[in-house]
């Protein structure tokens, strides 16, 4: 009987702890490294002043169009504390729900506290497909 309410304490602790301890210390993951991704979304699905959040590997980025019809991708991290930046309609430009930071359609911070430009990719159209490169 001793046996028995033994190994059940021992297993509530650990049903208790477990994901405690995993939660304080998460399993080591390398951080994948894409240097290239194809948007989910052709060019047509992102009108000229428009902007739209991707996956790249696993950060965000952000592609926006101009009123000229250029296809521009940034990092969607802010240069300031990491918040994932956002394309606003009505400004016209790449915001930060943060600190209300602003940067312009090139990714230069234009206001609010971020100091410097996001990081800028490469883009390269391929028919209706947006192909985005790292720079080297
Ligand atoms: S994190 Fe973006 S403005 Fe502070």
């Amino acid at each position: 009987m001793d046996w028995v309410l033994g190994s059940s304490l021992v297993g509530f602790v650990v049903a208790v702890f477990y994901p405690v301890v995993r939660y304080i210390f998460p399993p080591a993951s390398a951080e994948s490294v894409v240097n290239t991704v194809t948007l989910p979304f052709p060019v047509s699905e992102l009108p000229s002043g428009s902007g739209r959040i991707f996956r790249f590997g696993d950060r965000p980025g952000i592609a926006v169009r101009t009123a000229s019809g250029e296809v521009r991708a940034f990092s969607a991290r802010c240069t300031h504390l990491d918040c994932t930046v956002q394309f606003r309609d009505d400004l016209g430009l790449i915001w930060c729900a943060c600190h209300n930071g602003q940067f312009d359609l090139s990714g230069r911070n234009i206001a609010g506290p971020p100091p410097r430009p996001l990081d800028a990719y490469d883009v390269r159209l391929r028919g209706d497909q947006i192909i985005v490169t790292r720079p080297s």
